[in-house]
């Protein structure tokens, strides 16, 4: 594993309301990534997880503090750096294929390369047979694919990803973990993942960064020895669930979320997408 690829250095968000309220979706975060690493953020719905994920993809600019991506300052999204949206972000006037070679287009490959890269992507994500269709179409989870999918066609060097495996069935979800694993392992991006999901945390990530609420903050981070053979029906995964099952419960004392604030339903706009775009 390289040295820290982000940094992310005393960082505050703070809205203040029409009734002057402050709201601190985040207080004074620090943070240091590594390149070629899996970090994972987990906490409940508001512990600000996308309000990060946002600052570090450059959506955002924070109240004071910093955040760095190679020794820059992140002031904008930048096309190296690929963000998965909590809520899919798919072109609805293209079909399936033309979502996915959306991002290579725009990196200019040419054109039967472009759709032999897609097509495999898409036969990663078990949409071969969907290329043709429309994303009105689909079913959520098949809209959460195409969208994995665009992300990875393009072999980016930081994957931003807002809990990309939230509207799909426990089946596909387990084999997109499983995917998702095989890729970093080959291709070693960075990626920073949102999640909600305890087990989904300790599967995936070398670190686990537990968010409490009011204020958002990072209040346990969690490191992991480096080991991508195990598998979930392995002690050392049940390790792994167990201690991070054990920094949520002390991040939140009596206060543990409930099943509300942990299964937030998803929403969809493709809007959003466009307007960062
Ligand atoms: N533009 C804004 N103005 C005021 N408050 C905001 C704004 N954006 C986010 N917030 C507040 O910041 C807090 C964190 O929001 P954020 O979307 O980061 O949470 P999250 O952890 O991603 O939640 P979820 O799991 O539901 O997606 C929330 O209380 C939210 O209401
Ligand atoms: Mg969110």
């Amino acid at each position: 594993m390289g040295g820290i690829k982000i940094r992310v250095d005393d960082v505050t968000v703070r809205y203040v309301d029409a009734a002057g309220h402050a709201h601190v979706p985040l207080d004074r975060v620090s943070l240091n990534i590594r390149a070629g690493e899996f970090l994972c953020l987990l906490g409940p719905s508001g512990c600000g997880k996308t309000t990060l994920l946002n600052l570090l993809a450059g959506f955002l600019r924070p109240t004071s503090g910093s955040v760095s991506i190679d020794g820059a300052e992140v002031t904008r999204p930048d096309p190296r750096h690929v963000t998965l949206f909590q809520e899919y972000g798919l072109y609805p006037w293209r079909t399936v294929l033309g979502n996915v070679l959306f991002g290579l287009q725009a990196q200019r490959v040419e054109r039967a390369e472009g759709e032999r890269r897609a097509r495999a992507a898409l036969d990663l994500v078990g949409l071969g047979d969907a290329a043709r269709r429309f994303p009105h179409q689909l079913s959520g989870g098949m809209k959460q694919r195409v969208a994995l999918a665009r992300a990875l066609v393009v072999e980016p060097d930081v994957l931003f990803m807002d809990e990309p495996f939230g509207a799909l069935d426990t089946f596909t979800r387990g084999r997109l973990q499983d995917e998702l694993r095989r890729i970093r392992r080959d291709r070693k991006p960075t990626i920073v993942f949102v999640t909600h999901d305890i087990d989904e945390a300790a599967y995936l990530g070398d670190r686990v960064a537990v968010m409490a609420t009011h204020p958002g903050r990072i209040a346990a981070l969690l490191d992991f020895p480096a080991d991508t053979q195990f598998s979930r029906e392995s002690a050392r995964f049940q390790e792994r669930r167990a201690k991070v099952y054990a920094a949520v419960r002390e991040a939140f004392g009596e206060d543990e979320p409930t099943e509300d604030e942990i299964e937030p339903p998803v929403a969809e706009s493709p809007l959003q997408e466009l307007a960062a775009l």
